[in-house]
């Protein structure tokens, strides 16, 4: 059986492969800035690369510098999310653009520990701000690195364990050299997201083949150690439909909370139907990360007096949960077809 290569080995190994094979023509590869590469980072995480890229070159036109993000009216920036989920990201990149203008008058820092100080930003961001932006050393732990380390090493146990989390960074901070800092991040990420994939990897296109402790031990199926399924709670809600005069009442969901920020139809706090039932319009499922919402939208003016009414219009130039604008475009339709032009 082949040992591990050092991490000097491994480095060249994967810095030579991405030579040929990997990604070089992504947009925030063109001429990497810190802020580029943060805005990028923050919207891969949780959503595949394909549908970052048209959300990217919206954002970089719209906001294309921390002193426009920081600016910018909190309505704008949401709008400019809408679709991608996870919204707290994109009020934590507002909000490090205010920060990074108020403590660095805009320039952005330069060490990890100064860039894991800024809102929204984790250990793994700022370590690729620091490889990609800088070209510097920053160890990075993504779900592309757990999967090929896990592999590459045979590291048993769950992933997500404080345990097995310590492991992988100590290998990525021993793997992490002082040269090719930017190629070598890249081809880590790039090896995960086209060879050694959840499903079906490519174990014999792999530049690691040789030396991959879980392929010798056969072992490559099951690592990482999947995460016990947990079935995901169902929850109901009752949101509120009410028009005047061809405008639709909505409000501004209040934050922290599911949708923070975005309009929506009002919701009622409790989820019961009552006694003398208001004709329901419609229902929507939505999954999120920790539940299933089955709603029920209904013909009743809300409670809530803090929201506003919008045209068909209006609600273009704004942030809607994606659910919601779907409900919308089914029960309000309008001759121009879509709500938003994406
Ligand atoms: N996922 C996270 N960061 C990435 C990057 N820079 N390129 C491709 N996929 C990524």
């Amino acid at each position: 059986m082949n040992s591990v290569l050092s991490p000097c080995d491994f480095h060249q190994t994967l810095v030579q492969w991405a030579r040929h094979h990997g990604r070089h023509d992504l947009p925030w590869q063109l001429s990497p800035s810190p802020y580029s590469v943060h805005v990028s980072e923050i919207m891969l995480q949780q959503t595949q690369v394909a549908t970052v890229i048209p959300y990217y070159q919206r954002w970089m036109a719209s906001f294309p510098t921390i002193q426009a993000l920081a600016s910018a009216a909190e309505d704008e920036v949401m709008s400019h999310w809408q679709g991608l989920g996870y919204y707290s990201r994109a009020r934590n990149l507002r909000k490090a653009a205010q920060y990074l203008l108020q403590e660095f008058s805009g320039h952005y820092p330069r060490t990890l520990k100064q860039i894991e100080q800024i809102p929204g930003v984790g250990r793994y961001t700022a370590g690729a701000i620091v490889s990609f932006a800088y070209n510097e050393p920053g160890p990075i732990v993504d779900g592309n690195v757990r999967r090929l380390f896990c592999r590459y090493f045979a590291i048993e146990g769950i992933p997500a364990s404080t345990a097995v989390n310590r492991k992988l960074w100590e290998l990525a901070e021993q793997y992490t050299l002082e040269n090719d800092c930017r190629p070598y991040a890249q081809s880590l990420l790039d090896m995960g997201a086209t060879v050694c994939t959840a499903k079906n990897p490519d174990c014999p296109g792999c530049p690691l083949h040789e030396s991959c402790q879980a392929r010798q031990t056969d072992r490559v199926a099951e690592l990482p150690t999947p995460k016990p399924s947990k079935k995901q709670p169902i929850r109901s809600g009752l949101f509120h439909w009410h028009m005047q005069q061809d405008r639709l009442y909505l409000v501004k969901r209040p934050s922290p909370g599911i949708w923070a920020s975005l309009w929506c139809l009002p919701q009622e706090t409790s989820n019961q139907i009552r006694e003398t039932d208001p004709p329901v319009l419609g229902t929507f499922k939505h999954t999120f990360s920790h539940y299933k919402l089955d709603a029920t939208v209904i013909l009743e003016r809300s409670l809530q007096t803090d929201g506003q009414y919008f045209s068909r219009q209006e609600l273009t130039q704004l942030g809607l949960p994606t659910p919601i604008r779907q409900f919308i475009e089914q029960h309000w339709p309008d001759d121009t077809g879509m709500l938003y032009n994406q």
